[in-house]
């Protein structure tokens, strides 16, 4: 191992900002590089730090997939992706450049020919570069090769070295379960120490998630309102207009809780929930939330319908356009039971938070895209103004397309007579640091390149993630109910009411 390895305050972003030196020389290898995810996100995501001079000064990266390319006819594939896909047009110097340094193996990624191929390559590359580069090897494949990749990397004498520091990016869904995340776990623990592995998830690159943790504990404001004494109930939405996107044969053996609940939202919860940690280092922060999960109580899978709604979309419009149904989309079976919607209440038992709901909810093809955790503060205790409807403070931490923290709160409407209504308090992102914020896969792989794991999931997080869903997947296995539908277009499905505290109220998408 390098002595730069491993995390101090100093390389750590959340606890210095976004001022920082390139990551160490290093090649990055992307197993599954011809799929959707490289082309889509991966690939534009390495275009956009190479733009801004923030990939490392000697950088190579090399592409892995089954298909047969020769080197020039995948560097054709990544100038195609990066065209289309990324959020800058591409300048044609930069990505001139940047072609110059991709290569491509090919090869199954279960088999021995990709890693006795790559091998070669690799050492090839360290010594134009005059220096062992970092490795980083990121699986975007699909999940069943995500233990082989790691075992045949470690069989192959790819998975540690002495001169320079190797790391594996794996991405989502980390297993289905809790036995099987564990499962997995144990095959990537037995090749890799846990420091080398980097799970993903892709919430925790978006700056407005990490803003979350700063609006909180740097700022006197909030915390000590932060608790059952002055928040009535959580709420937390994300929406999605879009439908399945070409991934049906994925998204019908995972539905919506697998998708998107067992990480991002349960990343968001731990975000708002979590006690402040000691120090912004990855162990510290990762501990605190893993005592969260721990803390939320399981639920109780003959008591499901008390707590949780499943929903799954009918045909509906989406902005004036006709959609089809989830059943009538593509390549999903006629009998499928996957739900594209679900809504929760879950409660977190700890001195701060016991009796406060947690309001989980997230769909597909609903009217649109929106992620925001709304805070919604407990009434104040007497109301001095007769005749006005004063509602409580909510605090509105939109992540996304929206990046703005707003508090709403009541104010005096000018003019004689005492008479109140609610106003908003707003912070814009966009228009505080006149910048946009860069897509969550470009800070991710920056963080991986330099070994800073604090925005990635670690096993036991992971696994207490898991341990949050399988009562809930548990309780829906033993009912033959299909979920309830909704629209496309609508907000979900009117259920979702069902699982409400009294006076509360779900927020409109
Ligand atoms: C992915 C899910 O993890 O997150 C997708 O697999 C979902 O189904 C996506 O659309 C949402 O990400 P974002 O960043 O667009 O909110």
């Amino acid at each position: 191992m390098s002595p730069d390895s491993s995390t101090t305050i100093e390389d750590n972003p959340l606890g210095e900002g976004l001022d920082q030196l390139p990551p160490p020389s290093s090649v990055l290898v992307i197993f599954g590089a011809t799929g959707d995810l490289a082309r889509r996100k991966l690939l534009p995501a390495l275009y956009n730090l190479a733009h801004d001079g923030a990939l490392p000064e000697r950088f190579a990266f090399v592409g892995v997939a089954r298909s047969e390319l020769t080197d020039e006819e995948y560097r054709q594939d990544v100038r195609e992706a990066i065209t289309k896909f990324s959020r800058r047009p591409a300048d044609p110097t930069v990505l001139d450049a940047f072609l110059e340094n991709v290569g491509y193996v090919t090869g199954g990624f279960e088999e021995d020919d990709a890693y006795v191929a790559l091998k070669p390559r690799l050492d090839a590359l360290d010594l134009d570069a005059g220096q062992a580069l970092n490795r980083a090897f990121y699986l975007s494949t699909a999940p069943r090769f995500f233990g082989p990749i790691v075992e045949q990397l470690g069989a192959h004498g790819l998975s540690d070295r002495e001169e320079s520091d190797v790391r594996v990016v794996i991405e989502k869904p980390f297993g289905t379960t809790k036995a099987e995340a564990h499962q997995l776990n144990r095959r990537v623990l037995d090749v890799l120490r846990e420091e080398q592995v980097f799970r993903i998830d892709h919430y925790l690159g978006k700056e407005t998630v990490q803003n979350l943790l700063a609006l909180r504990f740097a700022n006197g404001l909030f915390e000590p309102i932060w608790n059952r004494n002055h928040i009535a109930s959580v709420q937390i939405t994300a929406g999605e207009s879009v439908g399945l996107e070409g991934r049906a044969g994925y998204y019908d053996t995972a539905g919506a809780l697998r998708d998107l609940v067992q990480n991002h939202l349960l990343q968001l919860l731990c975000h708002l929930a979590m006690e402040p940690p000691t120090d912004f280092t990855a162990d510290d922060l990762r501990t605190e939330k893993v005592k969260i999960l721990r803390a939320i109580n399981p639920i109780d899978p003959d008591r499901i319908e008390e707590v949780a709604v499943r929903g799954r979309y009918g045909p509906g419009a989406i902005a004036g356009e006709e959609v089809p149904g989830y059943l009538e989309e593509p390549d999903v079976p006629a009998d499928s039971v996957t739900e594209t919607f679900v809504a929760l209440r879950l409660e977190v038992d700890t001195w701060r938070w016991a009796g406060v709901p947690f309001y989980i909810r997230t769909g597909k093809r609903v009217s649109r895209k929106l992620t925001e955790i709304a805070v919604t503060l407990k009434p104040v205790p007497h109301m001095a103004f007769q005749g006005s409807a004063v509602e409580p403070n909510q605090i509105v931490f939109s992540i996304q397309p929206d990046e703005h923290v707003s508090i709403k709160m009541a104010a005096k409407v000018p003019g004689s007579g005492m008479h109140l209504r609610p106003v908003t308090l707003d912070f814009s992102y966009g228009t505080a640091f006149l910048s946009t914020s860069p897509e969550a896969y470009e800070r991710l792989i920056t963080d991986a390149l330099r070994g800073d794991a604090t925005l990635f999931t670690r096993a036991d997080e992971v696994e207490a993630q898991w341990a949050v869903m399988d009562p809930i997947m548990q309780g829906w296995a033993r009912s033959s109910a299909p979920p309830d539908e909704y629209p496309a277009g609508s907000d979900g499905p009117k259920t979702q009411r069902r699982i409400l505290m009294p006076g509360d109220r779900w927020r409109a998408i």
